[in-house]
């Protein structure tokens, strides 16, 4: 489904503080399975995951999103292909404080201009799904850690993506709601969602649902597994 080749990310290109994130790597993403790129602190994960969701552009290389190539895409055509194929859940969430959860889910889908309606009727389905229906009128910065980050996945699924990215999903979790978000990947995979997550969580990377795992060391793979 995404296709990197020989893609590198230079932070601070031509300074002094110049700093290679992410060296020439050739990665296939395969769609409906879930991958997980794992590496130490500062290994590029993070890096790595923005350029496969079209939020970075890479200095060198190619990038492939299905069969259209976004490497150097506008940004307007970049934004458009975020906002309706890429689901986002960030290490901290980002969620809106000060707005509830039902519209931090729905904001997402307001630049599509779907009707209203539609868009709620789906909001609520998918709370239901992660169990936060009944969180649907709080202010976000009243939640927990393990709600804050059902109400991002929430968010990040309004808009049908094709593609979830998540980063450390498990970092704030303990060990039972980090199996419960497991479950809920391997759940979307199952409906035909693409899944990459990064995370050096060991229960991460060695569970069931995952079928990739890609390690990066210092911005290089360490393992050819997932080169297509
Ligand atoms: N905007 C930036 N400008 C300059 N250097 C950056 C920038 N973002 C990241 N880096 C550097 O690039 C390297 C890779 O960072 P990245 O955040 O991708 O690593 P990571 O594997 O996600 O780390 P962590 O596990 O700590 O989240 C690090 O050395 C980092 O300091
Ligand atoms: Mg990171």
């Amino acid at each position: 489904m995404i296709r990197l080749n020989a893609v590198t990310k230079t932070y601070a290109a031509g300074s002094s503080r110049s700093h290679t994130a992410v060296d020439r790597v050739t990665l296939g993403i395969t769609g409906e399975r879930i991958t997980v790129l794992q590496g130490p602190s500062g290994s590029g994960k993070t890096t790595l995951l923005s350029l496969i969701g079209g939020m970075a552009r890479p200095t060198s290389g190619r990038i492939f999103f299905g069969e259209r190539e976004i490497t150097s895409l506008p940004e307007r055509f970049l934004a458009e292909l975020r906002r309706r194929q890429v689901g986002f859940v960030f290490q901290n969430y980002h969620l809106i404080r000060g707005v509830n959860v039902l519209e931090n889910v729905i904001l997402p889908a307001l630049p599509l201009g779907e009707p209203f309606k539609a868009v709620r009727r789906r909001a609520e389905e998918l709370m239901a799904q992660l169990e936060i229906t009944r969180l649907a009128t709080l202010p976000v910065q009243h939640l927990s850690g393990g709600e804050q980050q059902r109400v991002a996945i929430a968010r990040a699924l309004i808009n049908r993506p094709s593609l979830l990215i998540a980063d450390e999903p498990t970092a704030h979790l303990d060990s039972d709601l980090s199996e419960q978000f497991m479950a809920i990947v391997a759940d979307l995979k199952e409906r035909g969602h693409t899944v990459v997550i990064a995370s050096h969580d060991p229960m991460v990377c060695r569970h069931r649902a995952v079928d990739t795992v890609v390690s990066l060391h210092d911005g290089r793979l360490a393992t050819d597994a997932a080169v297509a």
